[in-house]
Formats: C-alpha cells, sequence, structure tokens
C-alpha cells in the first residue's frame, strides 16, 4: 500500500485506490461524478495531532475552529464532538455553532463587519469575546451590553503588519488615544485578549515569529498606555496536514513557545484559530476529463466555480483511472467555465496518456473552496461524508435546494 498525496487515508494498492476502507470504483459507480468527498476519521486525525501537540507545549491552550474554512454543518458537528471551539464571523456561523452545541465560552465572534444582529446575538448568547477589527466597534459592543445589562469580554485584532495588511487595528498615536478613551469609558466591555493573524498556508518558522514579532510590540504599546490584556491569540494560518507533517508542527509549536518567552510576554492564556489544518486534506474532488488538446491542456467538469484560486489550497491532481502510470508529463488543467480565466493548474504532473472520461482525484480540496465558491450556474457536485466504510451523503443540490436549481424550475 502506499500513501497518496501524503494522505494515510488515501492508498494505492496495485492499480486501486481506497479512500479510507472504500475503493474508489464503488464510489463512482454511486454517483454521476463530479463530487465530493470529506474524510471523517483524516478530519479527527488532525484534530487530535494539533491538539496533542499544542496541549504538551502550552499549559493554558486553547483552540478555536475557523469556521470560514468548512461551514458544512456535518464538518463543523466533528470538530465539537473533539471538543474545540469555534471561532465564527458572522450570524449565518453563529447560528450554526449554537445550534450544534457549541457551549458559549467557546465560541470567539468578529470580523470586519459586525452587523448590529451579530452584536446583539453574539451578547445575548454570551459569547466569550468578540473580536474587534475596527475601534468604532467597541462602542457599539459597550451599547449593545449595556443593552443587556452585561458585561462583554472583547478582543483587539492588530494589524499583523504583514506588507500590505489591511485588516485589524493600526496601534499609531491617533489609534492608541482613540483606545485608551473607548476603553475608560465603555464600561460594560473588558479588553481580555489581543490577536494577529499573519497569514494564511504559513510554511516556514519566519513567518510565525513576525506575527509574535507584531504582537509583542503591540502588547508593549499597549502597556505604555497603561493598558493591559490577559491573553494572546494568534490566528491560524497552518497549512494542511499532509503538508506540515506532525514533526514539523510539532517543530513550528515548540519555536513559537520559544519565541514568545524570548519576548517574556505574560499571558494567562494562549488562542490558535486554525482552519486548514483540519480541513484542508480532509476534502477532495473526484472529477473527469471532459477534453483532451493535442497541447496537454485537460479540461475537467469541475471549475474554479468550486475549487477556486482564492481558496489557496495546495491542490494536487491525480489520474485515478491511471493511477499506476508516471505522473511526471507537463499538463494544464481547465476548469468548467466559459471563460480562458479558468484555470486549476498549469504544468502539473500527470500521465503521458491522458483520456476522456479518465477519472482525476484533486486532494487537498477540503478548506476554503465552498468558502469561496461563486454562483457561476452550474450545480454544486453532490457531497459525500465517508468515515470507515459508511458513505453518507450529506449534500444534494435537489434536495438542499441549491439555488442554482431554481433557475431551471421557474
Ligand atoms: C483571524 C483569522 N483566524 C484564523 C483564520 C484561519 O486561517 P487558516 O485556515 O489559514 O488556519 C483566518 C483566516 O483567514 C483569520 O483571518
Amino acid at each position: 500500500m502506499k500513501k497518496i498525496s501524503g494522505n494515510p487515508f488515501l492508498q494505492k494498492i496495485d492499480n486501486k485506490i481506497l479512500i479510507d476502507r472504500v475503493p474508489l470504483d464503488k464510489i463512482v459507480n454511486i454517483s454521476e461524478l463530479p463530487i465530493m468527498i470529506f474524510l471523517e476519521n483524516r478530519i479527527r486525525e488532525n484534530i487530535r495531532n494539533f491538539d496533542g501537540i499544542f496541549k504538551k507545549i502550552f499549559t493554558n491552550y486553547q483552540c478555536f475552529y475557523s469556521f470560514k474554512a468548512n461551514y458544512l454543518p456535518q464538518i463543523c458537528q466533528i470538530i465539537h464532538s473533539e471538543g474545540l471551539g469555534a471561532e465564527l464571523v458572522g450570524m449565518l456561523e453563529l447560528s450554526l455553532a449554537l445550534k450544534l452545541g457549541f457551549p458559549s465560552n467557546k465560541i470567539i465572534v468578529g470580523g470586519p463587519y459586525l452587523s448590529n444582529e451579530l452584536i446583539e446575538e453574539s451578547v445575548k448568547s454570551h459569547v466569550k469575546e468578540i473580536i474587534i477589527y475596527n475601534l468604532k466597534d467597541i462602542d457599539r459592543v459597550n451599547r449593545t451590553a449595556i443593552k443587556f445589562k452585561k458585561i462583554q469580554n472583547i478582543c483587539l485584532r492588530i494589524n499583523s503588519q504583514k506588507y500590505r495588511s489591511k485588516l485589524g487595528v493600526d496601534l499609531n498615536d491617533i489609534s492608541l488615544k482613540l483606545l485608551d478613551s473607548l476603553i475608560r469609558k465603555s464600561k460594560n466591555v473588558k479588553l481580555t485578549t489581543v490577536l494577529s493573524h499573519y497569514t494564511t498556508q504559513m510554511n516556514n518558522i519566519e513567518q510565525y515569529k513576525k506575527n509574535i514579532k507584531s504582537l509583542a510590540q503591540a502588547i508593549e504599546v499597549l502597556n505604555k498606555q497603561e493598558i493591559f490584556i490577559e491573553n494572546i491569540n494568534l490566528g491560524g494560518g497552518f497549512p494542511e496536514a499532509s503538508i506540515m507533517h506532525k514533526s514539523q508542527l510539532e517543530r513550528i509549536a515548540i519555536q513559537v513557545k520559544k519565541a514568545l518567552d524570548n519576548y517574556e510576554l505574560d499571558y494567562k492564556k494562549i488562542y490558535f484559530e486554525p482552519g486548514r489544518y483540519f480541513v484542508g486534506d480532509a476534502g477532495l474532488f473526484i472529477a473527469s476529463i471532459i477534453k483532451v488538446t493535442n497541447d496537454r491542456w485537460i479540461f475537467l467538469n469541475i471549475g474554479n466555480n468550486i475549487c477556486p484560486k482564492f481558496a489557496r489550497s495546495s491542490l494536487r491532481f491525480y489520474n485515478a483511472s491511471k493511477i499506476n502510470y508516471p505522473h511526471k508529463y507537463k499538463t494544464s488543467i481547465a476548469g468548467i467555465m466559459p471563460t480562458e480565466q479558468d484555470v486549476l493548474a498549469k504544468d502539473f504532473f500527470l500521465t503521458e496518456l491522458l483520456d476522456e472520461q479518465d477519472i482525476i482525484l484533486i486532494t487537498n480540496a477540503g478548506a476554503y473552496t465552498l468558502t469561496f465558491s461563486n454562483r457561476f450556474p452550474y450545480n454544486l457536485p453532490k457531497i459525500f461524508l465517508l468515515k470507515g466504510n459508511n458513505l453518507e451523503k450529506i449534500f444534494d443540490h435537489i434536495d438542499d435546494h441549491d439555488f442554482s436549481i431554481k433557475a431551471l424550475t421557474f
């Protein structure tokens, strides 16, 4: 048996592919392609590996899954059952997390846009923290907290200082003055935490260190202003688990701890908000080739509408119909949308022979693909959750009212 895409739940035996414990042949007989599959056991393994490492290195660590990576209810339910918290950006996610039974002390909510409804529901539901990206939102949270006679903990997202980063608060003389006055007069909010999220797909320890440096500098500036915080939040940004192996993740965690110790940062709790690491390599597409050109372009029956570049996934492509053939011939891959821009990959290594109807496996597609998918008028593929031998359909555009189908029945 040989792993495909570095994923222990994708195996090659002779010329057959096993997805968890189910042969690929069996899966493609169940439904017309393309389909999307999520591997429950891989999500659980990724969570346990991450949690195990970080719990060992930090005694005061807490983890909040970033729902935006993949907010399918069944995926979030798995995350909840493993005991993680939730990091949410909007009302849709908050309603879902509450419905799934995430306890309010494991929910943090916030983003560049806080609607009145989101602030109100967050305060009413006693969420652990509301994350502030815009200082003016402090007053809005305070007024809502007064209305519900609560003291609401808040977390300040600072701009991580990454080149051209726009998100979060820049701590300069003007913003510090404003923050100071807002904190002093807003008696129903308590600033407990500072968050710095650097970027996604951080493969290099230097990126983690830069994030910690930003955070340490922000805390120093805040302390000078006599604003003291209790907890730190380093956000997410970890690559797919099959890209960042367990030993490498452990090295990163150790270095993160060391870097924090070097700054002599004093904090009660440390939070992380991974998204991609848990679900990225637990999701795959099974598509097929619909056209092959003479200059080694293949067209698949999925495209950027459902597998978008915005997702920044480490996609890998395999010709499942010829899995034993060498994958060493440069091939460019186009998608389903009638635009030249719909390119899934350029010069990716695939088999020499490529035929229409060949089945193409696309791995590392579990994070941000659905989030950034757009509504080009094609149906979304059916989505299945696979655990061991058990294959369960969790999304079908007909039953689940994918709105593009409405155009057909209008
Ligand atoms: C504040 C914050 N936390 C966590 C995440 C999750 O990032 P990732 O999925 O790369 O771990 C993001 C992603 O953009 C983010 O902006």
